[in-house]
């Protein structure tokens, strides 16, 4: 075993050296198996925007996980603007981070971010994202984003009572008149996303049981970019004057993200829709179990959400940087799905939960994701 030990460890010397030559101006980096001392560790996180009150958990989750490790960390939101996430991690490389942890605003624009990072000898953990065509990526941590998009369309059968509680169908045959929704072109989760949902509505499709009165079916008529609340409550204000207005009824939409999730909201009840799904108001779909969102769900407004323990991925993040600081590597649970375009990305996956008015209780106030007083007032402490 030591001997088996020495002669591992002088392999990472060498490749330690060979990291080395590379390195840039900030002299950061420890991929080559060196060990850094936690004071001497300086941890970039760039995460896309400010908008979402995800990504703003999803930093400063992050960011206390790597202090508790006695990290310096550089937090960085770099407000949903590709030049902005590009040059904020262009300064973290420069600064010296010894690890960088990435949520891409766009996952094919940080080519030339990665390249530095990789000359540099820094390990990119992709955060959430998959960063797209670069080998430098080294880590990918996630949930698991073909089952949140099963768990989508799961949802929007149930809150349609074509699938009861427990998955089951319940023999209920419509037909329904649903819309379809997708979020932004660039982030390769949309994707994901989509293929769960479209693959679990398809038979319902195919029987006659779902009908998209639109015709847009194809993720490119249904993609959001960046994931705007206002491109969302638009395109959905469109569809209600093109397909709606001769008296056609909309019974579901399928919604990839709280935030559109309200835009759409918004336009259906400026259609004289609901106010609530007790009074006609379409079943909308979500996720992240944003606050304002959970609200409405408890409200009876909004059917359902997807819930992401962002605490739980941020966790992930902290312990595979650690592995990084310590020489070693990261713990895949995936070595399969997460093909980035030029290799897979060995991944660490976690599980969501579709929440409903019903289990809003147990998955959201007993974990201390939220607090009975913010879903009250829909609002964050
Ligand atoms: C996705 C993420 C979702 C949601 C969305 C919009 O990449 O996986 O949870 O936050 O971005 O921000």
């Amino acid at each position: 075993m030591r001997k088996l030990a020495a002669v591992a460890f002088g392999a990472a010397a060498v490749l330690a050296l060979g990291a080395c030559a590379g390195e840039g101006a900030g002299g950061g980096g420890v991929e080559g198996g060196e060990t850094l001392a936690p004071e001497d560790v300086l941890v970039g996180v760039s995460m896309p925007t400010q908008t979402s009150e995800r990504w703003i958990a999803d930093g400063e989750a992050v960011e206390a996980g790597l202090e508790e490790l006695g990290y310096d960390v550089d937090l960085q939101f770099a407000n949903d603007d590709i030049p902005t996430q590009s040059q904020q991690i262009d300064q973290m490389i420069t600064n010296g981070a010894d690890v960088l942890i990435i949520a891409a605003i766009d996952g094919t624009a940080l080519g030339s971010q990665l390249d530095a990072a990789a000359a540099a000898g820094i390990p990119v953990i992709s955060y959430d994202r998959l960063i797209r065509d670069n080998e430098n990526v080294d880590f990918y941590v996630t949930f698991d984003n073909y089952d949140v998009g099963v768990q989508q369309a799961t949802s929007l059968l149930q809150g349609l009572g074509i699938l009861d509680a427990d998955r089951n169908e319940t023999g209920e045959e419509g037909p329904f008149n649903i819309e379809l929704f997708a979020g932004s072109p660039d982030d390769n989760n949309a994707t994901f996303f989509w293929n769960g949902a479209m693959e679990t509505l398809q038979p319902y499709l195919d029987s006659g049981v779902l009908t998209v009165p639109s015709g847009q079916t194809d993720f490119e008529q249904a993609a959001i970019l960046r994931w705007q609340q206002e491109t969302a409550q638009r395109r959905m204000e469109d569809l209600l004057t093109s397909t709606y207005s001769d008296g056609t009824e909309l019974h579901g939409v399928l919604s990839p993200y709280d935030g559109l999730s309200r835009g759409i909201i918004t336009a259906l009840q400026g259609a004289g829709m609901g106010p609530s799904l007790a009074d006609g108001l379409p079943v909308v779909t979500g996720q992240d179990a944003e606050i304002a969102s959970v609200k409405l769900i408890v409200d009876g407004v909004q059917f359902a959400t997807i819930f992401k323990d962002t605490r739980l991925l941020a966790e992930q993040a902290v312990i595979a940087t650690e592995a990084y600081v310590n020489g070693g590597e990261p713990e895949a649970n995936d070595t399969e799905t997460y093909d980035n375009g030029i290799k897979v990305v060995p991944s660490y996956l976690l599980e969501s939960v579709i929440v409903v008015a019903d289990n809003v209780e147990p998955a959201l106030v007993e974990t201390g994701y939220w607090t009975q007083e913010e879903i009250e007032a829909g609002q964050a402490d």
